[in-house]
């Protein structure tokens, strides 16, 4: 029986999650938001955890239940997701980063709802958010990071420039037109080696796979 026991890929790892959109406020009944159903990141958190790890999922709103066995920490806005995610670092030895975070913020946020007037449009002025990848990724001592891309075209390029600009060592690739709302996606994976694509899959086995190369990237 010894013989045949196999540990789990992420047995005892700590793997910290980012999944789903962010939430921007404009004023109090409206925001600026990413197409996201947080499928993928939350088919990660439960491959994960069957992997053996113990999984803490730091999630925008999705209209998505934590997978069994998994820690979920609900934010709304990016910053937000930037203060969870620093609190759970210390305690990761992997970080994924699959959240659809928006990249921009209203700067004043109104206290009151914007009303029409004369068909004259709000000039909203945005400032851009902190990029959370980038943030842990360049911590003294990281974690494992992975990142992800959703591109529209020339995804081995923007894919390839992404994990040099982030510093992460695997960075996962898909074309958004591809994969957003749907069951199924195609990965390409990213990593000092070059390009690796997986087959087109559900997103939980796509997930599996997934979580099997980061545990043997990952080292122990
Ligand atoms: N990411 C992040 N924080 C941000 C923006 C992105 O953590 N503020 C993460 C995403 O979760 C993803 C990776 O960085 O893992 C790439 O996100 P993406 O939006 O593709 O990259 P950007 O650097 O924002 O570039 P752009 O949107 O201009 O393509
Ligand atoms: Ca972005």
């Amino acid at each position: 029986l010894i013989a045949h026991f196999q540990p789990k890929v992420l047995a005892g790892r700590r793997v910290l999650i980012t999944a789903g959109p962010t939430s921007e406020p404009i004023d109090p009944v409206r925001v600026l938001t990413n197409v996201s159903s947080g499928k993928m990141g939350y088919a990660i958190a439960r491959a994960a955890r069957e992997a053996g790890a113990e999984v803490t999922l730091v999630s925008g709103p999705t209209a998505l239940a934590a997978p069994r066995g998994v820690r979920r920490v609900d934010v709304m806005t990016a910053r937000d997701m930037l203060d969870a995610v620093m609190a759970g670092v210390p305690d990761a030895d992997i970080f994924v980063a699959v959240a659809a975070v928006a990249d921009w913020r209203v700067k004043e946020v109104s206290a009151r709802k914007l009303k029409k007037t004369d068909g004259a449009p709000p000039a909203l002025e945005f400032v851009q958010n902190p990029d959370i990848l980038g943030t842990v990724a360049a911590l003294p001592r990281p974690p494992y990071c992975v990142g992800f891309a959703a591109e529209t075209e020339d995804l081995a390029c923007h894919a390839t420039e992404k994990r040099a600009r982030k510093r992460v060592p695997l960075l996962v690739g898909n074309l958004a037109q591809e994969v957003l709302g749907r069951d199924d996606t195609t990965l390409v994976l990213y990593d000092d080696a070059g390009e690796h694509p997986l087959a087109r899959l559900s997103k939980l086995a796509a997930a599996r796979q997934l979580v099997a190369e980061i545990g043997r990237r990952a080292g122990s």
